[in-house]
């Protein structure tokens, strides 16, 4: 009896195992492989240099141009050369949008330079500066987030075999030299404090330092200065610290005690006496 029954339950599994099997076999056909070989289309399998992803679809402008939205179609758009389904925005990127001119084009300098025409729209991002191009990557890592990634398309960054073009290797480098500018201006920033500043008709400008102004959260105030930097003409008013050693010098055993305050990038306001908490600014500042 109780072999016929282990019987009886082992055909009993077989049975449902192979309704299960098939019915696993319909579901991937139906569902499942046609979204497959919607990303995996027919000429891809390819990857570069590039350790990002394995497989990707190479759009030729005109293929790209194709996903506008129009009659109800897909959205598609592209920055720096990475194409992304935007179809879920479109309300910003379909037929009628505020943003429908990006749709169907890499018009990545656009992202940054706001300019939205056929001059801006464009990938040719050579002109833009370092600081620009971390802009740019911000909105990459937007889509990168927000949106799908569907693919590379052939132009300024990818070939049509999908390989990387100089002009990738120019963002990368430009984005590199963007972060390093950065933390410079930030090291910067946090040695030589931008002052709180006020004006008013009737009493003009004033400057004046306090323990957090220009958000730099710090154990001293510092006196104001006109602080020359390269690269701008005009100076910006920095709160500088005024005893220990200097900034550049740190373990200086013979320092005189007086902070960064003789650093010779470093102007006394007119008019205001040089240990003055607040001065006022000149009237063309
Ligand atoms: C270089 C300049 C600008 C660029 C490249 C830009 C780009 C964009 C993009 C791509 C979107 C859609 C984001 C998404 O997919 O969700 C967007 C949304 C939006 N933008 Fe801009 N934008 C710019 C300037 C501005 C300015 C100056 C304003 C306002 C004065 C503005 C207001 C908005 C608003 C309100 C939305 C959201 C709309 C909504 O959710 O319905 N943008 N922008």
């Amino acid at each position: 009896m109780l072999g016929k029954l282990i019987f009886l339950s082992t055909v009993v599994c077989v049975i449902a195992l192979l309704i299960n099997i098939d019915y696993t076999a319909q579901y991937l056909n139906s569902k499942v492989l046609p979204t497959i070989y919607e990303v995996l289309p027919d000429f891809i399998i390819k990857n570069s240099n590039s350790s990002e992803r394995q497989v990707e679809k190479i759009f030729s402008r005109e293929d790209l141009l194709q996903y506008k939205g129009t009659n109800g179609g897909r959205v598609y758009l592209a920055v720096v050369g990475h194409v992304y389904d935007v179809t879920k925005g479109k309300k910003h990127y379909g037929p009628g949008g505020g943003y429908e001119f990006f749709a169907g084009i890499d018009g990545s300098k656009a992202y940054v330079t706001g300019e939205f025409n056929e001059k801006g729209l464009t990938d040719d991002i050579s002109a833009l500066s370092p600081s620009q191009i971390i802009g740019l990557e911000g909105w990459k890592s937007f889509y990168e987030k927000d949106y799908k990634f569907v693919g590379v398309v052939e132009g300024a960054f990818f070939d049509k075999d999908g390989s990387e073009l100089p002009m990738m290797k120019e963002y990368r480098r430009k984005l590199d030299l963007g972060h390093q500018e950065k933390s410079l201006v930030e090291k910067d920033r946090q040695l030589f404090p931008p002052c709180n500043s006020e004006w008013s008709q009737a009493d003009g400008g004033r400057v004046w330092c306090s323990t957090l102004s220009g958000g730099i959260s710090r154990d001293w105030a510092g006196l104001p200065r006109m602080y020359y930097t390269a690269g701008n003409s005009k100076p910006r008013c920095a709160c500088v610290r005024t005893t220990g050693p200097p900034s550049h010098d740190m373990n200086s055993e013979t320092h005189k005690n007086r902070g960064d305050l003789d650093n010779p990038n470093l102007n006394v306001y007119p008019n205001c006496s040089p240990s003055s908490e607040s001065c006022p600014l000149p009237q063309s500042s």
